[in-house]
């Protein structure tokens, strides 16, 4: 959620700032800025609009000389998109410019606090408190203005901070949101996600809460809250500069898409070994998973439908009580934990505020926590007790795919590791379900391989006004991330409900012409999903069916259209249906000229509540 780049080096600045922007502008799109400092002072040139809004203003920084600068792409939370609202926001005597991720949850005191000792604002931003409450603060010492302001703001905050009076450095402070130090030959970056200096250096330093990062062109200091000098591990990211490109795609999604093999594979082969499940982030033991009473799997997005496909997978292989929250309800709704709870949170990015919140709840109330996440070393990932990484690489597109894919095989990793370790399956049935999980990467290869059929259904209902998808059990959880696909990225009205509900109220909406996608790859439910088929059909409704090759015959009698997954393992099922629904969305929004990549609204990592 907004995308943060600074930069000090002999490189000039804009174009540098510019192209980090580009590879973060996935984050946040509503506008976009850059302050650089040069001889005539502080410059600042923001526009609304996607950044090539900025990038044709500035000629792709050409137009604005200096070596030292920061840079923001915006996801609007306080003002509406416009220029003034825009970052970077500026103090009123000129003395400050700062970026900013995150919300101020105080801003409106602190505003008027200021405003009645004289200070004149002209954003509706929370972030122009910052850059005021800077020069209100500073007395010569930069640190200390930030130390002041850090005392007062409550909330969270990725700053990039620059001072006319020191043009020889960037300042960098956080809380609750992302923020890394990039380290180079003679120039060093700040950025909100390592995806913006890939290409110009691949050492990092990560900040921790309240910690303060001082970069000038040979080296960086770093500082805590009080100010006393503190010494940062370096780290080396392994993500290369090709992982963040399309790579000849013409979108982030389709290659994502076509990534997911390759993803599962990273996910699930280290992590089989000799015919066990080999989980090097878990050290629950024998006694602790005998002990859990319940788990809980805390999630948003996306990563909540990894939770919904779980509670059916988890529940049937461990016979133990799961219950799936949504982060945003479960922080408030006085969960009742204690140590023998296991709380999974799942996370592609590791830094979801509502997610990290669920995870300290979770923590403070006494739960044993184990998280699956995407990103190495963010915040979710290094609160929690335990941590799996799924290794999926970047995901650059708003519309989550392979994170989707490879979260969904760490869940069933560890129903499989739970099992294994209780003894509680009898060893040869646990081990053809090991070679099923291990043949996922090659069944979605062969899958993914029939995008032409999937592209020709989508042709032909691009205009439809809304959609429905139905399944049961892991059917229906993976018919709830098809249906959020689809709206998520082709802005058609679409909901997702169970087979046995429709007759209490969604049938209704049906009427000729409806389209209803239908997933029936469970054997065992398929009669009762046939007779759900007939009931949309009787009114109406055209049907495209998934299932797998053993039902497709079945399924032929009733549905206008099928598409046919391999078959597998009934819990893991939703590895397969998904893809060509993934595809189905893409293709949906591609013939309707969406901005696929970027869709409206949205963004990649939501680090506000
Ligand atoms: C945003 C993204 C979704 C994602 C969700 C959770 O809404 O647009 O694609 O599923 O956040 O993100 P996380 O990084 O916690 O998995």
């Amino acid at each position: 959620m907004c995308g943060i780049v600074g930069y000090i080096g002999e490189e000039q600045a804009a174009p540098v700032l510019l192209g980090g922007l580009k590879k973060l502008e996935y984050r946040g799109y509503d506008s976009a800025g850059v302050a650089v400092h040069n001889s005539s002072g502080l410059h600042v040139v923001k526009a609304k609009g996607r950044l090539a809004v900025l990038d044709g203003i500035l000629e792709g920084g050409a137009t604005l000389p200096g070596t030292v600068g920061i840079g923001h792409t915006r996801w609007a939370t306080h003002g509406a998109p416009s220029d003034v609202n825009s970052h970077p926001q500026v103090s009123d005597g000129g003395l400050f410019a700062v970026v900013h991720n995150g919300i101020i949850e105080n801003y409106l005191y602190l505003k008027n606090h200021l405003k009645r000792r004289g200070v004149a604002f002209v954003s509706d931003t929370d972030t122009e408190v910052v850059a005021q409450m800077l020069e209100y603060y500073y007395k010569g010492d930069v640190l200390q203005a930030i130390r002041q302001v850090t005392d007062r703001v409550e909330g969270s905050y990725a700053l990039g901070i620059i001072c006319a009076h020191c043009p020889e450095k960037v300042f960098a402070v956080r809380k609750d949101s992302p923020l890394i130090v990039g380290l180079g030959q003679g120039e060093n970056f700040i950025a909100s996600d390592v995806t913006a200096i890939l290409g110009h250096t691949r050492r990092i330093c990560r900040l921790k809460d309240r910690e303060i990062a001082v970069l000038e062109r040979g080296g960086a200091r770093f500082f805590d809250a009080e100010l006393d000098p503190v010494e940062k591990q370096e780290e080396l990211v392994e993500w290369d500069v090709a992982a963040a490109e399309k790579g000849g795609y013409e979108h982030f999604m389709m290659k994502e898409i076509c990534e997911q093999p390759e993803a599962l594979g990273k996910t699930i082969s280290p992590r089989i070994r000799e015919g066990r499940v080999v989980l090097d982030g878990i050290r629950l033991s024998k006694e602790e998973i005998e002990g859990l009473s319940r788990i809980y799997i805390v999630a948003c997005g996306t990563s909540y439908h990894v939770g919904a496909v779980a509670k059916y997978a988890m529940e049937k292989l461990l016979r133990l009580p799961i219950e799936v929250d949504v982060a945003s309800e479960f922080r408030y709704r006085e969960p009742i934990l204690d140590s023998r709870t296991l709380v999974i949170i799942i996370s592609q990015s590791g830094e979801t505020a509502d997610t990290l919140a669920a995870l300290r709840e979770a923590k403070r109330q006494g739960a044993r926590t184990l998280s699956i996440v995407n990103v190495v070393g963010s915040t979710i990932a290094s609160e929690s007790d335990d941590v799996l990484y799924t290794w999926a690489g970047p995901e650059i597109a708003v519309a989550s795919t392979k994170a989707y894919s490879t979260q969904l095989a760490m869940i069933y990793l560890i129903a499989l590791y739970m099992v294994q370790e209780l003894g509680t399956m009898p060893q040869q049935e646990l081990a053809g379900l090991l070679a099923q999980l291990e043949n996922l990467p090659r069944l979605a290869e062969r899958c993914l391989a029939e995008k032409k059929e999937i592209q020709y259904f989508a042709s032909r209902y691009f205009n439809a006004g809304d959609i429905y998808f139905i399944g049961r059990n892991v059917d229906y959880a993976a018919s709830l991330e098809a249906s959020l696909k689809l709206k998520e990225i082709s802005y058609i009205h679409s909901e997702a409900y169970t087979g046995g509900e429709l007759k209490h109220g969604p049938i209704s909406l049906i009427e000729e012409g409806t389209l209803v996608v239908a997933i029936c790859t469970c054997r065992r439910l398929f009669e009762k999903m046939m007779a759900n088929i007939r009931e949309v059909k009787a009114r109406g409704a055209v049907v495209l069916g998934i299932t797998t090759p053993q039902l497709a015959e079945a399924l032929a009698q009733e549905a206008d259209c099928l598409f046919a997954v391999p078959d597998t393992a009934e819990f893991m099922l939703p590895s397969m249906s998904i893809l060509p629904l993934q595809l189905f969305a893409y293709y949906v929004a591609s013939m309707k000229g969406c901005d696929i990549d970027k869709p409206r609204n949205l963004a990649k990592s939501v680090t506000v509540e």
